[in-house]
């Protein structure tokens, strides 16, 4: 079982220097997993239930915006449960036989994760369906004359989907999880926990109120949390620091125009776009992207959920509109007559 966590591990190491911090600061247990406490309380129960009966854990559905800990989460229940995980995404699968190759190599008990579920190909998709509920699927062999269907039963395991987007996902599909669970964007004291275990592993000091400033600005989002640890920790580095102290972080993050509130150009981009194009809004999803030059998908999974979590937008029927909140963050005037 270690052995299988591990090659998980290194397949997911990247060629970048990124993608091999994330893997080494990805915690591997539920106590170490900071934040989602709500989550966390309900995987232990099922867990520990699956455990004590020797069955496979129920299909779990992971949602929720980058950078949140989905990935890490279908790990650690992997690790939690003792069983081996392969890791895939929707858009790999690109066929039936794909998806049969990676079912016919799990044994009982054992995690497939398939990351961006809602891009499966519909094909793939319905073949996953008997295959989640009864544990089998049915192929046809061969070509013209000779095709012929098969039966193929499954040893039970456990499927976990992770998606931005659970709102694309078809019904039938996201029916089949028993467990379904939304990822929320982190308090600023989970975020600060998670600064700090970050600087232990990069053998980095930070002081409390430093992790405190970073935490209030990475947008309530692990993985912003370690990206703007790294780059902090660059300027305490060449300014000889022994620590890092609120004033390093404000440097380094004005310098890469992160503000206050963890907004980035992109962000004032948007709103401020809206604002002097659009009084505000209502303004619709595909021009706002037009206008800023980035794709609606970045937008609707990236951008816009962070910016109506904090207040700075709103949905509405006739397209989104930006709040009193945001004028004020960026110093704009809000004029009551134009909207
Ligand atoms: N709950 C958590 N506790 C500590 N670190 C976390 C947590 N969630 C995510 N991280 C960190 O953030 C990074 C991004 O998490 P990841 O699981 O890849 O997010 P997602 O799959 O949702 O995009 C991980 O490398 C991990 O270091
Ligand atoms: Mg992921």
């Amino acid at each position: 079982m270690e052995q299988d966590f591990d090659d998980v591990l290194s397949n997911e190491v990247t060629d970048d220097q990124e993608g091999r911090d994330e893997v080494s600061l990805r915690p591997q247990t539920l106590a170490t997993y900071i934040g989602q406490a709500r989550i966390k309380h309900e995987l232990a129960v099922y867990i520990q239930a699956a455990k004590s009966r020797g069955e496979a854990l129920d299909h779990v559905l992971l949602y929720g915006p980058p950078g949140l800990g989905k990935t890490t989460l279908a790990m650690v229940i992997a690790n939690e449960m003792q069983v081996a995980i392969k890791t895939t995404s929707g858009p790999a699968i690109e066929k039936p036989g794909d998806l049969v190759a990676l079912l016919n190599d799990l044994k009982p008990g054992d995690v497939l994760f398939i990351d961006e579920i809602h891009r499966l190909p519909k094909v793939v998709e319905e073949m996953l369906y008997s295959a989640m509920e009864d544990f089998y699927i049915d192929i046809v062999v061969g070509e013209g004359p000779t095709a012929h269907p098969v039966h193929f039963p499954l040893p039970p395991f456990t499927l976990i989907g992770a998606t931005t987007r659970a709102g694309l996902l078809a019904a039938p599909l996201r029916d089949r999880f028993g467990i379904v669970a939304r990822m929320d964007y982190y308090t600023t004291t989970e975020l600060s926990q998670i600064i700090d275990r970050s600087a232990t592993i990069f053998n980095t000091k930070i002081q409390e109120d430093g992790a405190h400033e970073l935490a209030l600005r990475s947008r309530g989002t692990p993985r912003i949390a370690n990206r703007l640890l790294k780059r902090v920790r660059d300027f305490a580095q060449v300014g000889g620091q022994a620590a890092i102290d609120p004033a390093t972080v404000d440097r380094a993050l004005d310098l890469l125009a992160v503000d206050d509130q963890g907004l980035d150009e992109i962000d004032r981009k948007l709103l401020t776009t809206m604002i002097e194009h659009y009084h505000g809004g209502p303004v619709g999803i595909r021009t706002i992207a037009a206008n800023i030059g980035e794709e609606v998908n970045t937008i609707e999974e990236m951008y816009e959920p962070y910016l109506l979590q904090i207040g700075f937008l709103m949905r509405t029927p006739r397209g989104r509109v930006v709040t009193p909140a945001a004028y004020e963050h960026l110093k704009i005037p809000f004029d009551q007559e134009e909207n």
